[in-house]
């Protein structure tokens, strides 16, 4: 099986030269990752090949991971089982709603099996006798299914992650910073420890409180990757939560720069910029990269974006 297709050409780098940023000089460069694929795309597919690599050479079959109705990452990894012979289940946080969102009519398309666990239950997810239950009511056992943590996170995830730089052949010590949106933090730490030691990466959190991410990160680095850090005020109010601000702004972003943008990620992180540029907060940062971590099919579970 030849998983390296995913990636066919070089991931495009666009530089944008957007209204709030012009007056400070500074180079901006977005890694369009959300190029990679129409549907394993962004950040996904350097999160799952791993778990895919490693499925496939123990000739296991079935992949099993966790997410809300509009995860990207189960979305992906439907994609990816349809794709290359997987069978696929998706356990969803929550009672099953009475409309399947677009997401989840999209991976039972591909043939995900979802499985819809209240809000407790889901909390159990990596309890072993939870997944032991689990399983007993799958008919299955460990050794025949690949169990991938929720956001495709854990070391597979990680390492897949330090590709995201090469696949747009960047150097990263030609930016000052390199900056991307965090949820669980996994592909930042990959980016950490590919970026070396000259440039600062710089990841902006989408959810509230999210201080605990910076132990989450840390655990995959070495104690002398210090070179990062998290900015914690941009979430605009929580996970998957917006503000008139935000909606108004990428849909002003998207029709300068004509670069798409998705309110519960990447749209936070262009607006950290913009709010960041304001404050002051570039000073000494002539060369940036973003990183475009896709998201996109998640814009429809927004009424501005709804189909
Ligand atoms: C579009 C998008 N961008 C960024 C992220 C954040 O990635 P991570 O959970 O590795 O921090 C996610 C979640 O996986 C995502 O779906």
């Amino acid at each position: 099986m030849c998983f390296s297709n995913v990636i066919g050409n070089r991931v495009p780098v666009e530089r944008i030269n957007t209204y709030f940023i012009r007056k400070y000089s500074i180079a901006v460069d977005i890694l369009r990752l959300d190029q990679v694929d129409p549907l394993i795309s962004g950040n996904k597919w350097f999160k799952l090949k791993y778990f895919l690599i490693e499925a496939h050479s123990r000739k296991i079959r079935t992949l099993l991971s966790f997410g809300g109705a509009w995860s990207n990452h189960l979305h992906a990894m439907a994609a990816a089982g349809y794709r290359f012979g997987f069978q696929t289940i998706g356990i969803i946080r929550g009672e099953k709603p009475a409309k399947s969102s677009a997401m989840l009519q999209d991976a039972e398309r591909w043939g995900m099996r979802l499985i819809y666990v209240s809000r407790a239950d889901y909390k159990k997810r990596y309890e072993t006798e939870y997944q032991h239950a689990l399983l007993k009511q799958l008919s299955l056992s460990l050794d025949q299914l690949m169990i991938v943590p929720e956001g495709g996170s854990g070391e597979q995830g990680v390492r897949g992650c330090e590709d995201i730089l090469d696949a747009g052949s960047i150097q990263a010590s030609e930016y000052d910073e390199i900056w991307l949106a965090c949820g669980t933090g996994a592909t930042m730490a990959g980016i950490i420890r590919s970026a070396g030691s000259d440039t600062r990466v710089r990841g902006v959190a989408v959810l509230r409180g999210a201080g605990f991410l910076k132990d989450d990160i840390q655990q995959y680095l070495s104690p002398t990757a210090t070179r990062w850090n998290l900015e914690l005020d941009y979430h605009c109010g929580g996970y998957g939560k917006t503000t008139p601000g935000l909606i108004q702004f990428i849909l002003e972003f998207e029709r300068e720069t004509g670069v798409p943008l998705d309110p519960v990620y990447t749209g936070k992180l262009f607006f950290a910029l913009k709010k960041m540029a304001q404050l002051g907060g570039l000073s000494g940062i002539s060369r940036l990269l973003l990183i475009h971590t896709g998201g996109l099919q998640g814009r429809r579970g927004f009424r501005e974006w709804a189909t």
